[in-house]
């Protein structure tokens, strides 16, 4: 074999070897198999979950967070809370949203932002963990 066939034998195993890996390799879309111009279905919100919620103890108690809050920010211009606890923001989170309390001033008076003294949030409520009760005590829940 001259020089030219060997190149060209070298060559045609290349194209066939790129051919075999091509048909091995099914390349998948994260939006799934549809045309550019079609419209794929929205994926599934998923719940901000931890743990199963806690039930309230009585009637006014802030309900204890049944998911992390590690490093959400609360502060002048951001509140991490917000984003999913809005009543804007609740359509899209699926999260439950703040009370119409949350909206009253001090005053007595209804507001459209959340009031500031309902801010931060986690004056309030705190993210809720299996512990041992700090002191033995007779505590028994105002619903039963
Ligand atoms: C990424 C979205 C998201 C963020 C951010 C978020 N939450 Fe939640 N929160 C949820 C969802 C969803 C649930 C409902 C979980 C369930 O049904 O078990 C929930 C549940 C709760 C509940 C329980 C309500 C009840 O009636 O039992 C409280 C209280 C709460 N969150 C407070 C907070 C606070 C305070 C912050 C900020 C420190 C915060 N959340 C940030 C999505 C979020
Ligand atoms: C001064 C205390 C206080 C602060 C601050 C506070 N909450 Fe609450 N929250 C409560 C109490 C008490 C309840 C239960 C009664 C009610 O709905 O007012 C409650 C209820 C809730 C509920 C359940 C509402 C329902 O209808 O089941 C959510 C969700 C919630 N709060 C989120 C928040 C978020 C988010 C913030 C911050 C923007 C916040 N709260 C700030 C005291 C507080």
């Amino acid at each position: 074999m001259n020089t030219i066939n060997k190149l060209f034998l070298l060559l045609l195993l290349c194209v066939t070897a790129m051919q075999i890996n091509a048909k091995e390799v099914e390349i998948q879309s994260l939006r799934g198999n549809y045309d550019l111009d079609e419209l794929s279905p929205e994926p599934e919100i998923k719940r901000r979950r931890d743990s199963d919620r806690v039930k309230r103890q009585f009637g006014l108690q802030p309900p204890v967070i049944p998911h992390l809050t590690k490093g959400y920010k609360i502060n002048l211009k951001f509140n991490k809370c917000l984003t999913c606890h809005s009543w804007e923001n609740v359509k899209k989170t699926d999260a439950p949203r703040v009370g119409f309390s949350h909206f009253v001033d001090r005053e007595g008076a209804n507001s459209k932002k959340v009031a500031g003294r309902r801010y931060f949030c986690v004056q309030c409520h705190v993210t809720q963990a299996d512990t041992p009760a700090l002191i033995e005590n007779t505590f028994k829940p105002a619903n039963k």
